[in-house]
């Protein structure tokens, strides 16, 4: 069981070489440590999960529903535009969580303005890079916190 599920959805593995005009110079792995860093100074515990395919990224979601996760941030990137799926399961396990994307969606390509996740996301934080990820976290500590009444 952690507090936090972090999941990253496909290509977001190849972070610091794929399109660094887009997504920028950092990989996952400095994300993640960063992230890490902030739960712990929290008192809080961080699971990440990065998935090529929907089925592994469902599955975690799925986890999450019996293992007392409660928060989830989520960049499902390319997912984002196509996954009746991945939103489904998000319906399914009804914990709150926050939509990321490292790009803003809406400087880009029409495709990428459409989402199966906002309408039903907490928020949305998109085009502050990894920056994005911490902003999600304190959030998510917020909430968690609240929650507990402290
Ligand atoms: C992304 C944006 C998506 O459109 C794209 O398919 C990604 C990454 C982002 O973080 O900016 O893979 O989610």
């Amino acid at each position: 069981m952690s507090d936090i599920l972090l999941l990253n959805g496909p290509n977001l593995n190849m972070l610091g070489t794929r399109e660094p005009n887009h997504y920028g110079a950092q990989t996952l792995d400095d994300i993640v440590n960063s992230l890490n860093a902030l739960s712990d100074q929290a008192g809080l515990t961080l699971k990440h999960h990065q998935d090529n395919s929907e089925v592994g990224l469902i599955e975690q979601i799925h986890a999450a529903h019996s293992d007392g996760t409660r928060y989830i941030i989520i960049n499902p990137a390319a997912f984002t535009h196509t996954s009746v799926a991945l939103r489904d399961a998000l319906l399914a396990v009804d914990i709150p969580f926050i939509e990321i994307h490292l790009s803003n969606v809406y400087k880009r390509e029409d495709f990428r303005k459409q989402s199966y996740f906002s309408d039903i996301a907490q928020g949305v934080i998109s085009g502050f890079g990894a920056q994005g990820y911490e902003f999600a976290m304190d959030v998510a500590i917020k909430h968690i916190k609240q929650q507990k009444g402290e």
